[in-house]
């Protein structure tokens, strides 16, 4: 289908949701004629690819898919340099990589990126959008999908509108939130919670050159954009529709609950998000078939279903799984697994198009948002488990292995999230004996094997594969010492990653366990997109299980989160089931046995 035809196909339902937000047939004028112009100047390269995804268009769910998620700058110094490197990328088996920002940011305090000075060029230390569009393509070339870190919250207060706005003009001012004084900003505040307390404290600052309160959810340098005025939202989509063509294939929505404000709400998840993320992905499918949307919302899972949309009006193609992330941890402290359990099967009763970004770290903090109604059901208190969380993977509680660090204590509430790479929590910073060092392998293998288990897509954090431990310069950086964020953030090691082919070493088995779970994945239907995934009792509180079925082909993932020996049974599987990892032969309805963190993948069907 050409893209005339897209077009016909979704022109309704476009323009009815863009006047029933905006009433303003200029400005949609205007965004049909930018999306007519981009889909004529998408390049050949692109239109085939795009063909293909409209074939397969759950291509980002094969069983083949691996992400991984990286600073450009940390991985390689610059997009020049990751397109040099795409044979380790390779090596690793990495099908779709995420970049964390890379659109030009203010030199200083720039969260990360995260602060958007022009979404039309690059920070042009890792170099430029000709760079990003051969990188793009030497990816693609090797199967490779880009993702984009798309910051569509807020631009930083140097971006031309920011600076425009500061000079007085009143139109620049119309693309954020303003008030001539806390009149407004004060009614806000009573109503929207804080994101980063300690960092940032409030919603407003105040722009001395401009004499009013802005809009800041985030830190004071990022402005929020008025997603009620219409030119902010073709801005926004006309940027993305730049970077499509430039070879992006994936859009991770950043903070895309807050975009809507509303005063009197708590401005998160509002009606109008939905509204405006279905627009979103009915030009994009429109004008560049090939590119997906995978929404960066971290809240509790009630409100995730909305941002799939339904199935005739989906939104997002697919979310982080966020609360899955943080009960893997949850229970690896607390070596109990009833809330990783509870809280999977929650997220299985979603509608079937619903699938996650599997993962255990990532460039942010772990935010400890269990289920509060779990919890007190099951006789948990949820601010002392909170607190032990904290506490044991900062290292601070007796017996913990963890060397993590603690973000955003917050001494009215007492609420804190913890910090650290996934080798610095798990034990591999500093052990005293090689028993100590096997456990913490032991863990890494649990956890990753996990995160490959789950329905959806398993994404790797940079550096993981190879062991990266936590990095405490950013302590003696002016910009950087409150962020504690940055402690997980190290340049990536090279001479480290020279060892993923040296058999024996922490580098090498890592690695390995990564290569071993993809060689599960990847080819079996067991793992395809419509596999039916659910979770199985094991009649023992410390071992977790997930059941897979194609069919006849059965594999039940069995997850020992103890660090002891455990037993466990599973009803209504009868017979003897091989283990995938080890090749061994177990009874899974009679008596499994699992050694401390132990992980078996059993099936019935063997190719
Ligand atoms: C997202 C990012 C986080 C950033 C924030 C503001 O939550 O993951 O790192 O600080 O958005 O852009």
């Amino acid at each position: 289908m050409a893209y005339p035809e897209r077009f016909r196909s979704i022109k309704n339902e476009l323009e009815w949701l863009y006047m029933e937000l905006y009433d303003n047939r200029d400005m949609l004028a205007s965004l049909e004629s930018s999306m007519e112009k981009y889909a004529s100047e998408r390049k050949n390269d692109l239109r085939k690819l795009d063909e293909r995804r409209i074939d397969n268009p759950k291509w980002y769910l094969d069983s083949s898919m691996v992400a991984e998620t990286m600073y450009t700058n940390l991985f390689a110094g610059t997009f020049k340099g990751i397109a040099d490197k795409v044979s380790y990328l390779r090596q690793l088996g990495i099908t779709y990589l995420h970049l964390m920002p890379f659109m030009k940011t203010p030199e200083k305090d720039n969260d990360g990126g995260f602060a958007v000075s022009d979404f039309l060029s690059t920070d042009d230390k890792l170099g430029t959008v000709n760079d990003v569009e051969n990188l793009a393509d030497v990816l693609r070339d090797n199967g490779i999908s880009l993702c984009m870190d798309f910051v569509m919250n807020h631009t930083s207060d140097e971006h031309e509108w920011a600076i425009k706005a500061k000079k007085g003009d009143k139109r620049a001012q119309e693309m954020y939130i303003t008030f001539p004084d806390r009149t407004i900003p004060d009614a806000y505040e009573k109503t929207v919670p804080e994101v980063f307390p300690e960092t940032a404290p409030g919603n407003f600052i105040y722009s001395e050159e401009m004499g009013r309160w802005v809009l800041s959810t985030f830190y004071p340098k990022q402005w929020d954009l008025n997603y009620h005025n219409p030119a902010v939202f073709n801005s926004i989509v006309s940027a993305m529709m730049f970077w499509a063509n430039k070879g992006v294939e994936v859009f991770r929505l950043d903070a895309v609950p807050y975009i809507w404000k509303e005063l009197g709400t708590n401005c998160r998840n509002l009606p109008n998000v939905h509204t405006i993320v279905r627009m979103i992905r009915i030009i994009l499918e429109t004008v560049a078939p090939a590119t997906i949307l995978k929404g960066e919302v971290v809240m509790a899972p009630k409100e995730l279903a909305a941002y799939f949309g339904t199935s005739d009006k989906p939104e997002c193609h697919i979310l982080y799984g966020v609360s899955s992330m943080v009960n893997i941890w949850g229970a690896l402290a607390s070596e109990d697994i009833r809330l990783l359990k509870y809280q999977i099967e929650d997220l299985l009763t979603l509608p079937p198009h619903a699938y996650f970004v599997n993962y255990v770290r990532c460039h942010d903090d772990i935010g400890w948002g269990f289920d509060e109604n779990k919890e007190s059901e099951i006789g948990i208190d949820p601010l002392l488990h909170k607190i032990y969380q904290y506490q044991f993977w900062a290292g601070k509680f007796p017996g913990s292995y963890a060397k993590g660090g603690i973000y955003n204590y917050d001494e009215k509430t007492l609420d804190a999230r913890t910090v650290g790479t996934t080798a610095s929590l798990i034990g591999l910073e500093s052990y005293e004996s090689d028993e100590e060092k096997e456990k913490a392998i032991s863990r890494f293998r649990l956890i990753y094997s996990t995160v490959f288990a789950l329905k959806g897509l398993p994404l790797i954090n940079s550096g993981d594969e190879i062991g990266m431990l936590n990095d405490e310069s950013y302590m003696l950086n002016k910009e950087k010492k409150d962020d504690s964020r940055y402690l997980h953030r190290p340049f990536f090691d090279w001479d480290k990653a020279n060892n993923i082919n040296l058999k024996g070493t922490v580098e090498n088995r890592l690695f390995s366990i990564l290569k071993v779970l993809e060689g599960i994945r990847k080819g079996s239907s067991l793992f395809s997109p419509d596999a039916e995934v659910f979770t199985w009792d094991s009649h023992n509180d410390k071992v977790f299980a997930l059941r897979r079925r194609d069919g006849e082909k059965v594999l039940l993932a069995v997850f020992n989160y103890s660090h002891e020996t455990q037993h466990a049974h599973f009803d209504y599987f009868t017979g003897i089931f091989k283990d995938l990892l080890t090749g061994k032969e177990a009874e899974p309805g009679i008596d499994v046995e699992l050694s401390g963190y132990d992980v078996l993948f059993l099936t019935n069907y063997c190719d």
